[in-house]
């Protein structure tokens, strides 16, 4: 047999067993027998390169190299596929590093409102709560709102246009305010009332770092037999100061909304020089108007009601300077929380 055609044999031979060896055990002997450098079958080939003629021999060397190489290859090769873990029937490779387990967490304004219920809860506050898709009534009428104020504006609210929603009840829309829960709390429910309603208000307004069309409020609502304004701007403070710490103050401006008189926008500051009072929401003594509508009797009993905006506090605490962050759903946002 002339020397090409033992390269090839060898080669065929070596790469049968290689691909037959069944272990890495099996693979090392293979490896011994074709390449060992004493005893290999590659060696004796080595050996018997000197008989080639001159002008044999740039291709028999040639072939042997290849040969070499080749053989050296698919014994790396088939050593990573031995090393290489067992792939269970199925194709499932149970070795494979599996999908990290993300701990996921509450929307830093779900912690917020959790935080307001707890802080409110201990001063006697229970939640309330309301559907989101109002009537007109519990929106507007029964707040002392009238037909013609600017308030009900269709272009000032959500209003709804499907027809199987409005049929029959009137026009709905997104609450515009929380203020609806206190309607909807005292119709089912005498004084003495201690309420708080934390949740999604809605309104056309153009969005931007302070702004959005949607945001949180929590309302709340105590009615009894002496109810005070001193008491209402007590647990402003008592709450302002619970949730953003002692150096906050509390400050009434006189205002109107048709459901309160007097009433009153509440401002927070800080100890903090330069820096201005900012506006948390609105607030006052529930008008007789509004009591009367729920069938209580104004000469005997009063309360008081306010309205705070959520995101306010949650942006002060944390430094949070755009309110669409809270809606971006990004995840290196909502991490930090
Ligand atoms: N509903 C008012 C608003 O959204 C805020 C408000 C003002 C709520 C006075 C009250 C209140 O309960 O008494 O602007």
């Amino acid at each position: 047999m002339d020397l090409i055609s033992q390269l090839d044999e060898f080669e065929r031979a070596a790469l049968a067993e290689i691909a037959g060896a069944a272990d890495s055990t099996a693979l090392e002997a293979v490896r011994v027998r074709y390449l060992g450098a004493r005893q290999g079958r590659l060696k004796d080939l080595q050996g018997s390169l000197g008989q080639a003629t001159k002008a044999e021999k740039p291709v028999v060397g040639k072939r042997f190299n290849d040969v070499k190489n080749a053989v050296t290859a698919a014994l790396d090769e088939r050593k990573r596929t031995l090393s290489r873990p067992a792939v269970a029937a199925g194709g499932l490779d149970v070795t494979l590093p599996g999908t990290p387990f993300e701990v996921g967490r509450r929307h830093p304004l779900m912690q917020t409102i959790d935080e307001f219920k707890d802080i409110m809860g201990r001063f006697g506050f229970t939640a309330a709560d309301g559907p989101e898709i109002e009537d007109e009534y519990h929106n507007f009428e029964a707040l002392n709102i009238p037909l013609d104020h600017p308030a009900r504006d269709p272009l000032d609210n959500f209003y709804l246009a499907t027809a199987s929603l409005t049929a029959g009840t009137g026009p709905r829309l997104l609450r515009s305010q929380t203020s609806t829960v206190q309607i909807r709390v005292m119709e089912q429910q005498r004084p003495p009332i201690r309420i708080i309603s934390v949740g999604r208000v809605y309104r056309p307004d153009t969005i931007d770092a302070t702004h959005s069309c949607m945001f949180h409020q929590m309302e709340g609502l105590m009615v009894g037999e002496t109810v005070t304004m001193a008491e209402l701007k007590t647990v402003l403070r008592l709450f302002a100061r619970a949730y953003l710490g002692h150096d906050v103050h509390i400050r009434f401006r006189p205002s109107f909304f048709p459901f309160t008189e007097p009433s009153v926008e509440v401002d927070m500051s800080w100890n903090e020089p330069g820096k201005p009072w900012l506006e948390i929401g609105g607030a006052g003594m529930v008008d007789p108007n509004v009591l009367s509508a729920v069938g209580y009797d104004p000469d005997r009993v009063s309360g008081f009601a306010f309205g705070l905006g959520v995101e306010r506090f949650c942006m002060r605490r944390y430094g949070i300077r755009d309110i669409r962050l809270f809606t971006n759903n990004d995840v290196r946002f909502l991490r930090q929380f």
